[in-house]
């Protein structure tokens, strides 16, 4: 049996100075010293994160040579490089809790990493550049706008830049949305189903309901989550529906409405049967994004045997001049 009044080992003074500094606001750095269980769940979570910056570039990159104009392409091609540059910075950021991108990266080639749920939608009409920008990115802004106060520094600090270059990517959408919303009927057509199409992966984007969230808990309490996915998701809808009225589209939930007691917009019921579907690798498009990821992967490999080569022959060089 085990004895409930054990003497405190130094694993636990260790752990109570930890969660200390934690309580009193103060940022986790690489090198101090954090108890296992933080550190695996911020590898889980970063390294997630970056999975759906770099997946998040394919439904997008689909459409590059497909924009309308040269000033919309330019605009796409700088917000999926922008989205590349995420994966970098997080996967960057990962590497500080000790593990090797290298490892990540083949995780996700090899199926056994997550990424975010959105990014397993097909893209089927020009509106979707807009209705991606204006709802994934505008989700991934109250997410990321939380995480830049996370507890591990390396994250919060990532977070800020990445902030900055998802507001643009929002606003790149929203202006999409509205020049379409404003066009042909068709045009208005096309947009409206964008929507219908985007809204309800949308808000599954926040995960799981804070009822059936195992992680949550434990993540509130070391302070790398701030907020829980429920109040997430709830933030989100509130700034969004009043974007939806002043394009005068709708969303597809008959339920919505307005809360004046709680100053919420209420809405109807998440199929979580779907999003368990899509994050079993079961949703639209999952296999084609794999597929897509792998192929690139291996059309890069003369790249990294080149930079690696090349690597190689400075430091032999900075070795003779020695
Ligand atoms: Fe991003
Ligand atoms: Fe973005």
């Amino acid at each position: 049996m085990t004895p409930t009044s054990a003497a405190p080992t130094a694993e636990d003074a260790r752990v109570a100075a930890f969660e200390a500094r934690i309580a009193a606001g103060e940022s986790i750095e690489p090198k101090d010293w954090m108890p296992e269980r933080y550190r695996k769940q911020l590898i889980r979570m970063m390294s997630q994160h970056a999975h759906s910056e770099v997946v998040g570039m394919l439904p997008e990159g689909n459409w590059i040579t497909r924009a309308p104009s040269l000033r919309r392409k330019m605009s796409l091609i700088a917000k999926v490089q922008d989205e590349g540059g995420h994966g970098l910075y997080i996967y960057c950021g990962a590497e500080t809790l000790g593990v090797d991108r290298h490892d990540l990266v083949e995780q996700l080639l090899n199926g056994t990493a997550k990424y975010s749920s959105i990014f397993n939608y097909p893209t089927l009409s020009w509106a979707d550049m807009g209705v991606i920008g204006w709802l994934v990115d505008g989700a991934a802004i109250v997410n990321q706008t939380i995480l830049a106060k996370t507890s591990y520094g390396p994250y919060a600090r990532a977070m800020i830049r990445i902030c900055k270059e998802e507001n643009f990517h929002k606003r790149q959408g929203y202006e999409i949305v509205t020049t379409l919303a404003r066009g042909t009927p068709a045009q208005r057509a096309m947009v409206q189903d964008a929507v219908n199409r985007f809204w309800w992966p949308s808000l599954m984007m926040f995960g799981p309901s804070d009822t059936d969230s195992p992680n949550s808990g434990e993540l509130l309490r070391w302070k790398v989550k701030r907020k829980t996915n429920d109040e997430l998701r709830q933030r989100f809808v509130n700034l969004t529906i009043p974007q939806v009225q002043a394009v005068e589209l709708t969303v597809p939930d008959p339920d919505l409405h307005y809360d004046a007691t709680s100053g919420n917009w209420e809405f109807g019921a998440i199929d979580w049967t779907e999003f368990n579907q899509v994050i079993r690798g079961n949703g639209p498009c999952n296999k084609e994004r794999l597929d897509a990821r792998r192929a690139a992967h291996e059309d890069g490999q003369w790249v990294r045997e080149a930079a690696t080569a090349y690597a190689e022959k400075h430091a032999s060089r900075a070795t003779e001049a020695a």
